[in-house]
């Protein structure tokens, strides 16, 4: 297919964020298992329901726009959630687990907020404000989503996934004439 104008390119796009959150759909409920930590369980379980909402409003405006709702395979997503499955089947204390989950789906988010971003000005450049406001809606929930995610990083699981870390560095602490130990190997 010859992509000749941006009304095509917008379309392509958008076909591709479809797929992305169908696929999210089915990832998020294995992330939200996966979590110990009650309050990030809670947000992958909300995320759900958005990415439900958000999913219906591109149905919106694929009609908004006149064209049929169609998904294109994002592969980047695939990639993310391919990521996200192979990290929840290492083996991983918990605190752990909950902050690969939290940066799993972090990438997840600027992934989307990168594509709603591009999918909004693509939008209002070809004239079509209606469907810009959607995307614009859809963008403001994912930054929303994505500060979430840092708040539970740096409030919830961090400190307990540092605690190996915290070991680490009592071992720095260097008795006088004790020779300077590598670092390889101690991460
Ligand atoms: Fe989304």
């Amino acid at each position: 297919m010859k992509i000749d104008s941006l009304d095509i390119l917008l379309e392509e796009e958008l076909k591709d964020i479809y797929s992305a959150e169908k696929q999210l759909l089915k990832a998020l409920p294995k992330m939200a298992e996966k979590a110990s930590s009650d309050e990030l369980r809670t947000a992958f379980e909300e995320h759900l329901t958005v990415t439900e909402g958000q999913v219906t409003r591109l149905e919106e405006v694929f009609e908004v726009l006149g064209k049929t709702a169609k998904a294109k395979t994002c592969k980047a997503m695939e990639g993310l959630i391919e990521e996200a499955t192979e990290l929840m089947e290492e083996d991983a204390d918990d605190a752990v687990m909950d902050a690969g989950l939290i940066a799993a789906a972090q990438k997840v988010e600027h992934y989307e907020i990168a594509s709603y971003g591009t999918v909004r000005t693509w939008a209002n450049l070809c004239g079509k404000e209606d469907a810009a406001e959607l995307l614009q809606e859809t963008l403001d929930e994912e930054a929303e989503a994505d500060q979430k995610l840092t708040e539970l990083a740096e409030s919830l699981v961090n400190p307990a996934a540092e605690e190996g870390h915290e070991e680490q560095e009592e071992k720095d602490e260097i008795e006088p004439g004790e020779e300077q130990p590598s670092l390889r190997g101690e991460r």
